[in-house]
């Protein structure tokens, strides 16, 4: 019995063994026929693989997903990481082989100025701390005493295509290209920061605002100051006619740092515009068809003072006055005579201290064979400040127009003359005639001096003691302020040396270098066309 049932459990064991062995192999063989015939096509694009993955089993799907990308961001974050180490440690290496070469260069004694501060190990802030310093040093924010007018660094000033310099020698154009390209980089890079600034997040509070384009880009000026940086001061139209912004960065030989972003409303600020005069009546007629056009068609914000010395033509210039005020309804002229002999310091010093309105007014000290533009008041507004700031534009002289167009008649018209040139005219960087201040800083600081004489050494002598003083003084070229030519008479009673002086302005104010040597060479020009006609004519013949 016992070996009956023994028997029989091995028989059932077997036989369970037998079924579970058989089953398995169906299974494998059921599933291994599901695989290959329910297995999705390997082109399946990870896209439909994802969007079947989250059909079927969406949870689940999400979350493998998930994990994925969070696994991807890992190993990116783990290797910048990684490269920012690396970079890191070159850093230091090359931070070390500096100090070395720099403790070296002391050892010897030749370690340049001004580089002590990098001996340190340098971080950030401490680079930070420097361009700040720079900043300060530079005459950006406040004016600096100046010794004399040699020790001033003039601004160029430049539009989106063009930059306006005085340094030319005898090759340069008065205005050019950027043609250097590093140059271009510069000014054009300086322009893309000011505009992302200005389309840049809203300050809390502001406005809304349109946004900015190269367009709204109306002239920037810029100098280096060779120890400190470069400045850029740049002026944009703002949201209405009299509406600018004026952006100003300082470029501490580093990144540009931003130093002022400023919506300025030049809606209030008046000008009166000073003429000293005496004689001159057809050039008064000039001017004041200039101002009607500028000051009382386009602007409606000026105010011109003439100061008249003796009794000769005045009848003509009351007349001209009068005239104008009748046809415009423009009632801002004052004239004031005076019985002396003609000094243009003491006609502006007369005109200035003349306003007896309340309150300060901006001063544009003007000659009478000065022609001005709409953007120039602009500009006379934005470069002058109360205690701040007073502009001495360096204006462009015209040549003498008949000169130029080679005896083209009929004399070329004032609108014509107005281009800036090589041969059309020059910087007349030697003036300081015309200038833009506010009454208060002319009265503070003293006015011209009584005791020069003459024409001309006055305003040298007002433009020193500005520079000076704690002013900022900027002198740029002004592309919209022009002398018109007229002769120049030397007195026969001057002094030799002033004579010969008188000599030389006027050679300089007659015509460019090249057409005084075609004048100086028009004897050898002349053989040469006519050996050339010899030569046709021969050649013709036979
Ligand atoms: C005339 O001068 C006054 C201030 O004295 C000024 O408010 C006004 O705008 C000026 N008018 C014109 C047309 O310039
Ligand atoms: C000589 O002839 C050439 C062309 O044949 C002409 O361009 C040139 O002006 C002529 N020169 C003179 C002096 O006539």
């Amino acid at each position: 019995m016992c070996s009956e049932s023994t028997m029989l459990r091995r028989w059932l064991l077997a036989l369970v063994a037998r079924v579970g062995v058989i089953a398995l192999v169906v299974c494998c063989c059921l599933s291994l026929l599901y695989l290959l015939a329910c297995k999705p096509p390997s082109s399946y694009s990870h896209e439909q693989a994802q969007v079947w993955a989250g059909g079927a089993t969406s949870k689940e799907g999400y979350l493998a997903l998930l994990q994925e990308s969070e696994d991807t961001h890992r190993h990116y974050i783990n290797s910048l990481s990684k490269q920012i180490a690396q970079l890191k440690e070159a850093l230091q290496m090359r931070t070390q082989q500096l100090q070395e070469s720099l403790e070296k260069a002391r050892a010897k004694g030749v370690l340049p100025m001004g580089l002590e501060g990098l001996r340190r190990p340098q971080t950030h802030t401490d680079l930070q701390e420097f361009f700040k310093a720079q900043l300060s040093r530079a005459e950006v924010q406040s004016g600096e005493k100046l010794p004399s007018e040699y020790a001033v660094i003039p601004f160029e000033s430049f539009t989106l295509h063009r930059v306006y310099q005085l340094e030319m020698g005898l090759t340069r154009h008065p205005e050019e290209r950027p043609v250097r390209k590093d140059r271009r980089d510069e000014l054009t890079g300086t322009l893309e920061i000011a505009l992302q600034v200005l389309n840049g997040p809203r300050r809390h509070g502001e406005r809304r605002r349109r946004s900015y384009s190269p367009s709204d880009f109306i002239e920037g000026l810029t100098r280096t100051e060779r120890d400190k940086g470069t400045v850029y001061e740049l002026m944009f139209k703002g949201e209405g006619p009299q509406d600018f912004r004026q952006l100003v960065f300082f470029r501490p030989f580093g990144p540009v740092v931003r130093v002022k972003n400023e919506r300025v409303d030049t809606r209030h600020m008046l000008i009166n515009i000073i003429v000293p005069l005496s004689r001159r009546a057809d050039t008064f007629r000039q001017f004041i068809n200039n101002f009607r056009k500028v000051c009382i068609q386009q602007e409606g914000k000026t105010h011109l003072t003439v100061v008249y010395f003796g009794r000769d033509q005045i009848e003509e210039v009351k007349a001209i006055m009068d005239q104008t005020s009748r046809e415009t309804q423009f009632r801002n002229f004052t004239l004031i005579q005076l019985n002396e002999e003609f000094s243009r310091g003491r006609g502006l010093e007369v005109g200035a201290r003349a306003w007896r309105r309340s309150h300060n007014v901006l001063l544009f000290f003007c000659d009478v064979d000065i022609h001005f533009t709409l953007d120039f008041l602009t500009s006379c507004r934005l470069n002058a400040e109360p205690g701040k700031k007073v502009f001495y534009p360096v204006l462009f002289s015209q040549y003498n127009p008949s000169l130029i167009d080679n005896n083209q008649s009929p004399f070329p018209s004032i609108q014509q003359q107005l281009v800036i040139m090589k041969d059309a005219g020059f910087w007349r960087d030697f003036g300081f005639g015309m200038t833009c201040q506010y009454r208060s800083d002319f009265i503070n600081i003293g006015g011209f001096d009584r005791n020069t004489k003459g024409w001309g050494l006055e305003d040298v002598h007002l433009y020193r003691k500005y520079l000076h003083s704690k002013l900022m003084v900027i002198r740029s070229p002004s592309r919209s302020l022009f002398h018109l030519w007229h002769e120049k008479q030397c007195a026969d009673e001057l002094q030799p040396d002033k004579y010969k002086m008188c000599m030389q302005t006027k050679a300089m104010s007659e015509a460019s270098h090249g057409h005084l040597g075609e004048l100086f060479f028009t004897q050898e020009i002349q053989e040469h066309l006519e050996r050339q006609k010899l030569l046709n004519d021969s050649s013709h013949l036979r």
